[in-house]
Formats: C-alpha cells, structure tokens, sequence
C-alpha cells in the first residue's frame, strides 16, 4: 500500500510497518489545509503570532495522524486554548477558522462553534446552572465551545455564586472530553490572568495561549480595505486621505475597538453615501453607487469632537 492511500487512514487500519516511509506533503496535502490558511491570510490582515500559532497547531495533529498510523501511542493532545487580546482584535474571527481547520485534520467530528457568555452557562436560580451548561456543552460536542470572557464565570465577591459549578462542570468535560470538544476562553489579558490565577484548573487543561495584539494604524486602513472590497464598495483619493486621518484620532478616542471599530464606521459612511446620494436626485452610475467620498468620511463626529466616541 502506498503512503498516498494511508494518509487518510483511521486508528482501526493495520499499523504500517516499522521501516515504512509517510510522505508528510503527502499527508498535508490530502488534508486539504492549506486552502484553510490561505484563506485565513486573504481574510485577516497582519495576526502573524497568530497565524504562526495555528501553523504549529496543525503540523502537530498532522504528525499525530502519521504516528498513530505507526501505531505509536501517545494521548490525544490537548487543544483547548485561550485567545487573550482587546475588543474587535479578531478573537472571535479566529476561533470559527480554529474550529474548521480541527475538523479538517479530524480532531473534532463537525467543527461547528458555539458561542457563549456566563449567562448562556449559568442559572439565576439553584438547580439551574447544571442543566445549562450540560446543555451548552452537550450542543458543542464535536466542535468548538467558545467562551468569551470567561472571567466572569468566577465571581469571588458572591460567597454562593453559580458560575462555580459551571466552572467545575467545565473543568472536567475539558479533561474528559478533549479527544471531542475543544474549549477556547477569551477575554481581556490582565483579567484571564487573574481568572487562571484562582482557578488553576483551567490553567493546567489549556494548552494554547495565544494573544491578540491590538492592529497599528496601517494595519486598520488595510482592514478597513478588504471590509470595504469585499462588500464592492471603494475609497475615492481624497476619502482614503480622510479615512487614514479618521483611524488616527478614532484610536485617540474612548471604546476604541480596533477592526470593530472600523467596521462600525464604514457601515455609517456607507449610510451618508447613500444619503447623499439620495438627495442628491439625480442618476446614478456604478462608481457612485460603488465609491464613498471625503465627504462621508469627513462628516464624522470624530473630526468636530475630539472626546465622542460613538461617531
Ligand atoms: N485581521 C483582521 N483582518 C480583517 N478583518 C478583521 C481582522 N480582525 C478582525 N476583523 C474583523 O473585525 C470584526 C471584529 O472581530 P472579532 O473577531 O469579532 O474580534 P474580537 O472577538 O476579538 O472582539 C469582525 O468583523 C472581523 O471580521
Ligand atoms: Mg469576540
């Protein structure tokens, strides 16, 4: 039997023998990975720490694959994780990819994400807290469960809070389950420390920090870019000039949230086009319709007011 045909194989085939060759381009390959990460380096700007991480990820449950094909025993690795970065830092964005590249190299049987907050894990009432997050748990088996801001499951202050038996319901699907639920945590860094400190149960099951770090300015206009081409709409000249300006003084400002933050603030401008579009009453071509001017930019109220943080 050739490599090629083995690559794919599961645990219940023969062992190969001893003196076999696998052909890892092979094995990478048929894994069909790579269009995951290039879609992931078309899709995401800058995040090379992070992508670099995923790589070393992959090429580790690659390996895997081939040694359990050499029947060489060793425990499935863990995979639950912790993102740690600002608002809008590309956590979230991540862990959806995360969650297809596991299931494309068969870590996980379907690769679906379910999100959730404390209040998606834990009850008001007593008795409430377990049914919930045995529920959660139960819908993200065979994928990914995402936690954001999972700090807020420990809340020391309440002597009796709830958010305790999820925890302890959490730690031991993580070290029970792991071969079939990968558990990712996010949040903000200082407050993950924090959490992990009095709670180092989750610190010994996590095997992947991975942190977020906040974009730079060139990286916020490439962004905003790719958020712009992929919705066909464009920057004239002059409204890129106003924009590179806009992200300057918008970082400035309170509740910056990095991508989010420009998100936000293309789908207002792309409001003010077609305002001015609209009241302008005349025809329209495909560059109009396609292009946002200084003038949708400029009208933002981050050029008059310094300190407003929702303009
Ligand atoms: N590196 C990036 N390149 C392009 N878009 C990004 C990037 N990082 C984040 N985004 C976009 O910014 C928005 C916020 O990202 P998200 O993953 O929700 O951040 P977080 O979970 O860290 O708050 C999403 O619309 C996402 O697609
Ligand atoms: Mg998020």
């Amino acid at each position: 039997m050739s490599s090629a045909e083995d690559t794919t194989g599961r645990d219940d085939k023969q062992p190969l023998a001893d003196d076999a060759r696998v052909d890892l381009d092979v094995v990478f390959e048929e894994s069909q990975i790579q269009e995951v990460f290039d879609q992931l380096d078309h899709d995401l700007i800058g995040l090379t720490p992070v992508k670099t991480r995923i790589r070393e990820i992959a090429a580790l449950l690659l390996v895997d694959h081939v040694r359990r094909q050499f029947n060489l025993a060793s425990d499935t690795p863990t995979l639950h994780m912790c993102f740690t970065g600002n608002p809008g830092t590309g956590k979230t964005t991540v862990a959806e990819r995360m969650a297809q590249i596991l299931h494309k190299l068969n870590y996980v049987r379907e690769g679906h994400l379910v999100s959730v907050t404390r209040d998606d894990l834990v009850g008001q009432y007593i008795g409430h807290t377990a049914p919930k997050t045995k529920e959660v748990i139960k819908r993200a088996m065979g994928g990914v469960l995402f936690i954001d801001e999972a700090y807020y499951l420990y809340r020391p202050e309440n002597e009796r809070d709830y958010g305790q038996e999820s925890i302890e319901i959490l730690l031991q699907v993580m070290e029970n389950n792991r071969d079939d639920l990968v558990v990712i945590m996010a949040g903000y860094k200082d407050r993950m420390d924090r959490f992990f400190e009095s709670n180092p149960g989750f610190r010994s099951r996590i095997a992947h920090h991975i942190d977020f770090p906040d974009y730079s300015p060139d990286e916020l206009g490439s962004i905003s870019q790719l958020m712009l081409a992929d919705e066909n709409y464009q920057f004239s000249d002059e409204a890129k000039t106003a924009f590179d300006e806009y992200i300057e003084r918008r970082m400035q400002q309170p509740h910056f949230a990095n991508a989010r933050s420009i998100r936000n603030a293309l789908d207002r401008m792309r409001l003010r086009q077609a305002k001015r579009l609209f009241e302008a009453r005349g025809s329209v071509t495909r560059r109009d319709l396609t292009t946002l001017e200084a003038a949708d930019v400029r009208a933002s109220r981050v050029f008059v007011e310094p300190l407003n943080s929702d303009a």
